[in-house]
Parts: C-alpha cells; sequence; structure tokens
C-alpha cells in the first residue's frame, strides 16, 4: 500500500515506535510520581524524558513548559476555555480546523468576541489584516501554523509582533508542523503551541501536549480538569506550578514512551534533513498533478512556503470517488473531502465537495509520488461513473 495520509497520522512509524509500545508495560507499567518504588521512579523517568526531547525539539524554556495532553484538539481546548473570558477579544482565521474553530464557537457563545479574517484564495493570512482587526480587548490571536488542507503557511512571526504589540498572546496550531519542519518557539515568538504526538513527531495516537509560554500568567489560565498530580498532595487546590497546573490523573505512559522513541529518531535522522526530503517530495507531487490536464492544485504556488500537504480536484470526479478508486484499484491511501476544516476549503474554493488530500510523511519514496501522480493522471482521463 502507498501510504499518502500523514497528515491524519503518520504511518508507518519508526521501528524503536513499535518496540517501545510492545515492551514498556512489562517493565514500567507502574504509575509515575505517585510512589517512591523503582518501577514508579522508572516510568516518572520515561515522561520526563519525552518531556525534555520535546522541549529541546522546540527550544522551550524548560521541560516544565511542555503540558502533556491527549492530542491536539484536547491541547487547543485547554488553551482557549482555560484563557478567554467574556468580552475577551480572539482573533482567527479562515483557515482554521475544527479542532480550533469549534472551541472558539462554544467560548463566543458564552460572549468572548471572535474575529475571524479571511485568508487569500491560497490560504495565507494577511498581517495587515490581522493588525486592522485588533480591539482594545485582545486577548489571543489564535491560527494554524500550516493548513491540513492545502499546507498554506502562516506569517507567525508577524502575527507574533501583532499579539507582542497588544499585550496580547498568541497560539499555535502545529499539528502539521512539529516534528516535520524546524520550529523555535522562542525565536518565533509562539506564546502557547498546541501539537500531536502521531503526527510530524512519529508517536502514537492518544499523545499531544501543549507548550506554555513563559509570558502566559497561570493564575489566570484555568485548568480545565482538577485532581491528583503528586505534588503539593496536601493542597485541596490544584498547583499553580507547571506542568502539574494542567497535568490530572495518571498520565499516558505508554504512549509518552513511544512518542519519545519518535523524538529520538527525529534527533537521529535531523529535523531539517527530514523537511528537506519531505518539501522535495511535495514539489515533485505538485509539479506532477499540476501537469495533468483536469486537475487543479488547490496548495500555494510552488516556492511558497508550506508543509507536506496537497490538495487537489479532478474536473468530472467528486474527491471522495477520486479517493475511493485511488483505494481500490491502486492500493494508495489518501483523504478526502472538507478534512475537518470547511472553512479552509470555502477560502481556498473547493466547498462543499472538498479535495483529495494526498500528505507525503518521512517514509515516503519518490517512486510512491510517481505512482500517486500516474494514478490520478488515469482517473482524470476517464469519465467518472
Ligand atoms: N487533523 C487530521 C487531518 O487533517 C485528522 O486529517
Amino acid at each position: 500500500m502507498i501510504y499518502l495520509d500523514n497528515a491524519a497520522t503518520s504511518w508507518p512509524k519508526p521501528p524503536s515506535v513499535y518496540e517501545t509500545l510492545g515492551s514498556f508495560l512489562q517493565t514500567l507499567g507502574a504509575n509515575p510520581g505517585r510512589a517512591g518504588h523503582r518501577m514508579a521512579a522508572g516510568a516518572a523517568a520515561a515522561v520526563a524524558d519525552c518531556r525534555l526531547r520535546l522541549a529541546r525539539l522546540m527550544n522551550a524554556e524548560s521541560p516544565n513548559h511542555v503540558v502533556f495532553a491527549s492530542n491536539a484538539t484536547d491541547a487547543l481546548n485547554l488553551a482557549i476555555r482555560g484563557l478567554l473570558r467574556p468580552g475577551d477579544q480572539v482573533i482567527t482565521s479562515s483557515m482554521e480546523h475544527n479542532s480550533l474553530a469549534r472551541p472558539l464557537r462554544s467560548v463566543a457563545e458564552q460572549g468572548v468576541r471572535v474575529t475571524k479574517v479571511l485568508c487569500s484564495p491560497q490560504g495565507v493570512i494577511d498581517r495587515d489584516v490581522v493588525a486592522a482587526a485588533v480591539s482594545p480587548r485582545l486577548r489571543l490571536i489564535a491560527v494554524t501554523h500550516a493548513s491540513n488542507v492545502n499546507g498554506a503557511i502562516q506569517p507567525i512571526e508577524d502575527l507574533a509582533e501583532i499579539a507582542r504589540h497588544h499585550n496580547a498572546l498568541l497560539l499555535v496550531d502545529g499539528a502539521q508542523t512539529l516534528g516535520a519542519m524546524p520550529m523555535d518557539v522562542q525565536s518565533m515568538g509562539i506564546d502557547l503551541l498546541a501539537f500531536p504526538g502521531h503526527k510530524g513527531l512519529l508517536g502514537p495516537p492518544g499523545t499531544g501536549g501543549l507548550y506554555v509560554g513563559p509570558q502566559v500568567d497561570l493564575a489566570t489560565f484555568t485548568p480545565q480538569r482538577s485532581g491528583g498530580t503528586g505534588v503539593r498532595s496536601e493542597d485541596d487546590a490544584q498547583p499553580l506550578e507547571l506542568p502539574h497546573r494542567y497535568e490530572s490523573g495518571t498520565s499516558n505512559t505508554i504512549g509518552i514512551a513511544g512518542l519519545a522513541a519518535g523524538v529520538r529518531f527525529l534527533e537521529e535522522h535531523g529535523v531539517q534533513s527530514i523537511h528537506q526530503r519531505e518539501s522535495s517530495l511535495t514539489r515533485r507531487l505538485i509539479a506532477g498533478l499540476e501537469a495533468i490536464e483536469g486537475v487543479r492544485v488547490c496548495n500555494p504556488p510552488a516556492g511558497a512556503p508550506q508543509a507536506a500537504v496537497v490538495s487537489c480536484v479532478v474536473d468530472g470526479w467528486s474527491p471522495a470517488d477520486v479517493g475511493s478508486v485511488l483505494d481500490q484499484s491502486f492500493d494508495i491511501a489518501c483523504r478526502t473531502g472538507l478534512h475537518c476544516a470547511p472553512d479552509a476549503c470555502r477560502t481556498i474554493g473547493a466547498f462543499p465537495e472538498g479535495t483529495v488530500r494526498l500528505s507525503p510523511g518521512c517514509f515516503t519514496t519518490e517512486d510512491e509520488i510517481d505512482a500517486a501522480i500516474a494514478a490520478v493522471a488515469e482517473i482524470a482521463s476517464t469519465p467518472s461513473a
């Protein structure tokens, strides 16, 4: 099978991830941080090791600034619901995944003012439009780093500057970028970075987290759940300090250990070199698809910054039918439809049917890209049933 659905979840994983998941519960299956015995200490050390690797990867100030969550959606909910209060303004974009758009809709119903700026037809935010949308109650700018529909990358540093200028915070959804391209939260000016563990970081599903930068006032950032943390057990209030303030209950140690194995693989192979490989595969895929008559590629133009996510539509075919033929006749796995990002599809002119999305990963080969291009060409030259 040719797997081109890495934007949904990366597959395959490095062998070390499977090995870790296979053995972890037998060797370090105790509860981390809840007892002094050696196996509990070993489990706690595995969690600490993953936190340290993630902090290094994104250049966080310290591992404590990395809070584990179940996935990027969970982390976005934590940030949005924990920070925003009625009357606050949050600026977002028309390229967001429902993981960000729906929690924003939910807080809007409670009196938060959500300002959605329209992106270009290529899916890029204009910093001047954001600057013009700022009101005196701006609390947060919340945007994706790269679109999960067409890979468009947003001008994060510019948005950080606007947020900083207005004493607001910048929340970034790194679902398509952390692990897939170099990221430095400090130099990019990111205050909060939500990330999944199972995409570019090559870990298992059910893992992810939120980077919480030092500019975030924890006293006004309410946890979404409280409970046992293994620290300050004498106090009936949730601890104030990171990461415990936002991590209650027994953590997903096996998932976190698997995630650490994924990050180790990235350290060994280098995020920059993986990014260069994926970028070259992405350019090859876009060029091949653009050359097919009847295929419209929905990505930013060649040369514009973009993640390894390519969307197209085929004349006379619904995206769902293209995906089904790719799967059944060519053994190629992709995603079709709205990709949980209806606004993004509207912005790039692909609503309501959405697109055919092909997303290479770090194990994709040039031959696989060429096979996918040839398959789409064959479909495009055939009338739909
Ligand atoms: N957010 C993932 C996707 O875009 C699931 O497919």
